[in-house]
């Protein structure tokens, strides 16, 4: 609990540095607040994929390891921002749930053959992966945006 509550704090300040950059894009929209700590999270998440990517070329996978298991882990938004998200997504939130818990699990798998250096077996793991991201995206990135950030 301290940890993620740690993580979380740190994700806050980075947010703060951050917001400055999006402030000019947000204040467009009427009723669009700041960025949620949820978009923070995944953006970490989508580096962690890149580095993965260069590192599956380069048979690092050490590296594939490491970043596997920082998605595996990723910190969760704060209780407050949940609580918003279950009120969005209502009876939808076990599905929204269950794209999560596969994507952990992926990750975690991953993180499994990257270490015994099954090197196809971390491309079609990988692969999977992606797979579990884009279906969560394709469900709930655009309701989500348009409640919480008015976009269109
Ligand atoms: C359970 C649902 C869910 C899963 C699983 C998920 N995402 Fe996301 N992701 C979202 C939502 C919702 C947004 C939109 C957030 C926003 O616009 O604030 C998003 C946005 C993003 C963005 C764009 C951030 C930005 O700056 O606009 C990236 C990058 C991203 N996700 C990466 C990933 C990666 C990589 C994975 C898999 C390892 C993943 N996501 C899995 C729900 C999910």
């Amino acid at each position: 609990m301290n940890t993620s509550r740690t993580v979380v704090i740190t994700l806050l300040a980075g947010l703060a540095a951050t917001t400055v950059s999006s402030q000019s894009v947000s204040e467009t929209a009427a009723d669009s607040p700041e960025p949620l700590v949820l978009r923070e999270i995944m953006q970490d998440m989508g580096k962690e994929m890149e580095k993965i990517a260069g590192a599956v070329s380069r048979e690092q996978w050490e590296q594939v390891a490491e970043s596997a298991l920082r998605i595996a882990d990723h910190p969760r938004p704060p209780m407050s921002e949940r609580k918003k998200i279950m009120a969005l997504f209502g009876n939808d939130m076990a599905r929204f749930k269950g794209y999560d818990t596969k994507t952990h699990d992926t990750a975690r798998t991953l993180a499994d053959v990257a270490a015994k250096q099954e090197g196809s077996a971390v491309i079609s793991t990988f692969a999977t992966l992606q797979s579990s991201c884009l279906k969560c995206h394709q469900n709930f990135r655009k309701p989500f945006q348009e409640h919480f950030y008015g976009k269109r």
